[in-house]
């Protein structure tokens, strides 16, 4: 089988948003594969970040992927907003949606790769009937709302468990991890069967994030 890419994708949540375009540059530079952008509305989950008026913003500081993180509730009424103002790939939580479904096909049909996002206590059956509406799975290793959270340890069941699933029904599919993902347990989290590993206070509350990011893609390649 083809070797699966290995993607870090830094969370500008912990970024210094009086100097996005700065940090956006120096995480590129340091080797970051996707932005990750976690957009929260203060329903779904406990606070408010950002709309796609800041993702067209960062559309013009960077050429590498955006990949927006929806923690917000009815996420349908603002897919074609997110890629207009130039997202990659769109992610919504199966929590958040009534026609989950509908909302796929939604993403894709703005041009959109479509993700499905799973809360930590949400079960994989979730995914049962839409395995094929997807290209990413992004499996919560916190509870969505906030950065710099502890890792949930029993999370790395269910990564294994998912990549299992994944490669029965759509092998192609990527397996995201997000929350409390560190330098020092990257490599489990590798494998366990994930592959796009968002990281946020660990890059952004670093001193170098050369430094950490090449640690974390140091760490992969074991
Ligand atoms: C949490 C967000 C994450 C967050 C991760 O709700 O979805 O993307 O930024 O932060 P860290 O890496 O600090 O746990
Ligand atoms: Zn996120």
């Amino acid at each position: 089988m083809e070797k699966r890419q290995m993607i870090i994708a830094p969370s500008i949540l912990s970024a210094d948003f009086g100097h996005l375009e700065e940090e956006i540059q120096a995480v590129e530079k340091a080797g970051a594969d996707w932005i990750h952008v976690d957009v929260m509305d203060g329903h779904f989950v406990p606070n408010i970040t950002l709309g796609p008026v800041v993702v067209e913003g960062i559309r013009k500081c960077t050429n590498l992927p955006i990949d927006v993180h929806l923690m917000i509730e009815s996420p349908e009424r603002y897919i074609k907003a997110f890629k207009d103002a130039g997202a990659d790939l769109i992610s919504v939580h199966v929590e958040a949606c009534t026609h989950l479904q509908r909302t796929l096909a939604l993403i894709k049909e703005a041009g959109a790769k479509p993700g499905v996002v799973l809360n930590p206590a949400t079960s994989l059956y979730a995914l049962d009937y839409i395995w094929q509406d997807i290209e990413m799975i992004l499996l919560m290793t916190v509870n969505p709302g906030f950065g710099g959270q502890v890792f949930i340890p029993s999370m790395m069941e269910k990564i294994r468990t998912a990549r299992k699933k994944a490669d029965r029904e759509n092998p192609n599919i990527h397996i995201q991890v997000d929350g409390g993902v560190q330098a020092s347990n990257i490599l489990d989290l590798k494998k366990a069967g994930a592959n796009v590993f968002v990281s946020g206070s660990a890059i952004f509350n670093s001193d170098n994030y050369e430094m950490t990011i090449k640690t974390m893609k140091t760490n992969l390649d074991q």
